[in-house]
């Protein structure tokens, strides 16, 4: 397993929490796919998983800040979109050059580290003004 959950990133805010946990099994099973040597369908479905998963789950989250009026929303939509471009790229060049040892650490990388850095950071922040935005309006 390359990543683990613990509660360092655990943002406090239950549904973003709930799909960052999917999101690192997905980045493990693309780097255990990738590890595993299997063929390149088998990785290309586990990065297409990700790709959808990612998507939702931005979406999610910018739907959230645009909710409660989140002062960093364009900077923390910029910081999505760039991440989706970097995981399509990544796609390509693994559909044309196929799963190997160097792309296990591209993806830990570019895919993995960028991510619990973001979750940390980001995250985090949006996390606490969403919260602390929705108990002074009394929703959940
Ligand atoms: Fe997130
Ligand atoms: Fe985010």
């Amino acid at each position: 397993m390359a990543y683990q959950w613990d509660s360092s990133l655990e943002t406090g805010y239950e549904k973003v929490d709930n799909q960052h946990k999917q999101l690192i099994a997905a980045l493990n099973n693309i780097i255990l796919a990738s590890r595993e040597g299997k063929g390149k369908d088998e990785v290309f479905k586990t990065l297409d998983f990700l790709t959808g998963y990612t998507i939702m789950h931005f979406s999610d989250e910018e739907k959230l800040q645009v909710k409660y009026d989140y002062p960093d929303y364009l900077i923390h939509k910029r910081y999505h979109d760039e991440f989706k471009a970097t995981v399509g790229e990544l796609t390509a060049r693994i559909v044309k050059e196929g799963p190997s040892e160097e792309m296990v650490g591209i993806v830990t990388t570019a895919i993995g580290d960028w991510l619990l850095n973001h979750i940390k950071g980001d995250d985090f922040r949006m996390a606490a003004y969403v919260k602390a935005k929705a108990a002074e309006q009394g929703q959940e």
